[in-house]
C-alpha cells in the first residue's frame, strides 16, 4: 500500500507538472483528489490494514494529498502568470500608429462676420445690446411711424402669431431703437444685431431669415455728417479703403433725411454682367444695397420721451448676410445656412 501510494504520488506530480491550462488542471484535480479518485480509492482500503499499519499509512495518505495539493497551487500560479504574460504581449499597443483624425470646426463665416462688425464699433464706443425676435407689432411698426395699412405690415410680407396682427417675428431689427430709448437717457450709442424675418422668396441674395445690425446713436448736435462719418469708417474697416460705396437718397418712415448705402458690386465690378450673363449677386444692378439709415424721425424721439429740439441722432440697420458674401466673396447667400462643411471649411 506504501508503494501504491508513492506511485500515486509520483504519477501525480508528473500529470501536473505537463498540464497545460486551467481545464486541464481542474480534470486532474478531479481525477486526484475527487471522490472518484485514485488517492480515496486506496483511502477506502484503510480498513483492512492492521491497528499499527493503519496511523502509518494515515500519515502518509495525508503526506501525499498535501503534497498533490501544493503542487495543484503551484501550477495553478505559474499558469496564471504565463496567461498574464502571454494576453500582455497579445495586447501591446503601437503608440506609433497614426490616431483616428478628429475634425475641429471653427467659427462659421457669419459668427466671423458679425465678431468683426462688432470690434469695430465697440472700438468706436458703441455698446452691444440684445433683443426679442418675437416682437410686438407697436415696436416693430407703430412706433417707428409705420401706421396701420402701410404695405410692410402685409401679411404677404410679415410672419404673424395672431390673427390681430400684434405679435410677429420682427421683420427689422428697428424696434431695438425704440425698446433702447424708451429705456434710456441720451447720450445713446448702440449697436442690436440679431435675426430678422420676412415672407421673401430664398435666391443668391434674400432669405425668409437674415441678419441686420441696427445701429443707433442720440445726443446734443448729432448730424448727417456723424452717421457718414460712422458707416464709412465701418465699410472702409471691413473692406478695404478703396472699398468703392455710394450714398443714395431713400425713404424711411421712422428717419428723416433717410439713404441707403451701396456697395460696388464684388462679383461684376460695377458692370451688371458677368461671363455675358446678367450678374446674379447684383441682379444686373451693379451695386448691392448694403444698409439703410437716415436722422431718426423727431415724432420718433418724442415718443419715446425724448426731446426732439435738445437731442438729434442717427440710425442704421445693416444687412449682415450681403456685408459678409462682399467680405468673403460668396455670390449665394444660401451658401450661409446650408452648412454643408466643404463650404464652410474654406472660412
Ligand atoms: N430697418 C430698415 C430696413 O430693414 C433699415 C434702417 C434702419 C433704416 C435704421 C433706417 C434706419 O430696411
Amino acid at each position: 500500500m506504501k508503494q501504491q501510494l508513492e506511485e500515486i504520488k509520483q504519477r501525480a506530480l508528473q500529470a501536473l507538472d505537463g498540464a497545460s491550462s486551467p481545464a486541464a488542471l481542474e480534470e486532474l484535480r478531479v481525477k486526484l483528489l475527487g471522490k472518484k479518485g485514485e488517492l480515496t480509492a486506496v483511502l477506502k482500503q484503510m480498513g483492512k490494514l492492521s491497528a499499527e499499519e493503519r496511523p502509518v499509512m494515515g500519515q502518509l495518505a495525508n503526506a501525499v494529498r498535501a503534497s498533490i495539493e501544493d503542487k495543484l497551487e503551484q501550477r495553478k500560479t505559474e499558469l496564471h502568470a504565463a496567461a498574464l504574460k502571454a494576453k500582455l504581449q497579445a495586447e501591446t499597443i503601437d503608440v506609433t500608429i497614426p490616431g483616428t483624425p478628429v475634425s475641429m470646426g471653427h467659427q462659421h463665416p457669419m459668427n466671423k462676420a458679425l465678431q468683426e462688425a462688432k470690434d469695430i464699433f465697440v472700438g468706436m464706443g458703441y455698446t452691444v445690446v440684445d433683443g426679442p425676435e418675437v416682437e410686438l407689432a407697436d415696436y416693430n411698426f407703430t412706433r417707428l411711424n409705420i401706421e396701420p395699412g402701410h404695405p410692410s405690415r402685409d401679411r404677404s410680407d410679415t410672419f404673424y402669431f395672431d390673427d390681430g396682427d400684434q405679435v410677429l417675428l420682427r421683420t427689422q431689427t428697428s424696434p431695438m431703437q425704440i425698446r433702447v430709448m424708451e429705456k434710456t437717457k441720451p447720450p445713446i450709442r448702440i449697436v442690436a444685431p440679431g435675426r430678422v424675418y420676412r415672407k421673401d422668396e430664398a435666391d443668391a441674395t434674400h432669405s425668409p431669415m437674415f441678419h441686420q445690425i441696427e445701429g443707433l446713436v442720440v445726443d446734443e448736435g448729432i448730424t448727417m455728417g456723424d452717421l457718414k462719418g460712422a458707416l464709412e469708417t465701418l465699410i472702409k474697416r471691413l473692406y478695404g479703403e478703396d472699398a468703392v460705396i455710394r450714398f443714395r437718397p431713400h425713404h424711411f418712415p421712422f428717419t428723416e433725411p433717410s439713404c441707403e448705402v451701396d456697395m460696388q458690386c464684388f462679383k461684376c465690378h460695377g458692370t451688371g454682367e458677368f461671363d455675358g450673363h446678367v450678374c446674379s449677386t447684383c441682379h444686373g444692378e451693379g451695386w448691392i444695397e448694403l444698409l439703410g439709415a437716415g436722422m431718426v424721425h423727431p415724432d420718433v424721439l418724442e415718443g419715446c420721451g425724448i426731446d426732439s429740439k435738445k437731442y438729434s441722432g442717427f440710425a442704421f440697420g445693416i444687412g449682415l448676410e450681403r456685408m459678409a458674401m462682399g467680405r468673403m466673396r460668396i455670390n449665394d447667400m444660401r451658401l450661409l445656412f446650408d452648412n454643408d462643411v466643404r463650404f464652410l471649411s474654406q472660412f
